[in-house]
């Protein structure tokens, strides 16, 4: 599996938006340490706080399959009426849900204009808040 063909999924996942009220649609697309992809797209909702993030979705799909170990997340996210070509930084509930079954090395690619840009979990959520916490 190739970093190209996480972000291919992340985008046709994109496609997939339910974005009515904020225009931008982004895909996210989870491989799984067995090498299984699951993507997720945002879906609004008309009570805007019921709306889920794509990275979100893509998690609770995968562990909805029994799926919790991961290898790699690829963003593709940007106004709705166009390209991804914008880098679409997963949000902060996103990375703290991420950080429940993710390592800080797990590397997240983000869809540019120019390819992609990769990151770590562990760049964007330092000082994570985790069960070594409660
Ligand atoms: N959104 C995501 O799906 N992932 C992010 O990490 C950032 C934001 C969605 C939520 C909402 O549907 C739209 O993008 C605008 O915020």
């Amino acid at each position: 599996m190739t970093n190209e063909e996480l972000l291919f999924a992340a985008k046709e996942a994109r496609k997939k938006a339910y974005c009515p009220y904020s225009h931008f649609a982004v895909g996210a697309a989870l491989l799984s340490a067995d090498g299984r992809i699951f993507t997720g797209c945002n879906v609004e909702n008309a009570s805007f706080g019921a709306g889920i993030c794509a990275e979100r979705a893509a998690l609770a799909s995968a562990v909805s399959a029994g799926v919790k170990k991961f290898t790699a997340l690829a963003i593709a996210g940007g106004k709705d009426d166009e390209e991804a070509r914008s880098l679409c930084p997963p949000c902060g509930i996103c990375r703290q849900a991420l950080s429940e079954f993710c390592g800080d090395d797990l590397p997240v690619y983000l869809c540019g204009e120019d390819g992609a840009e990769r990151v770590t979990l562990g760049e964007l959520l330092p000082l994570r808040f985790s069960s070594e916490q409660l």
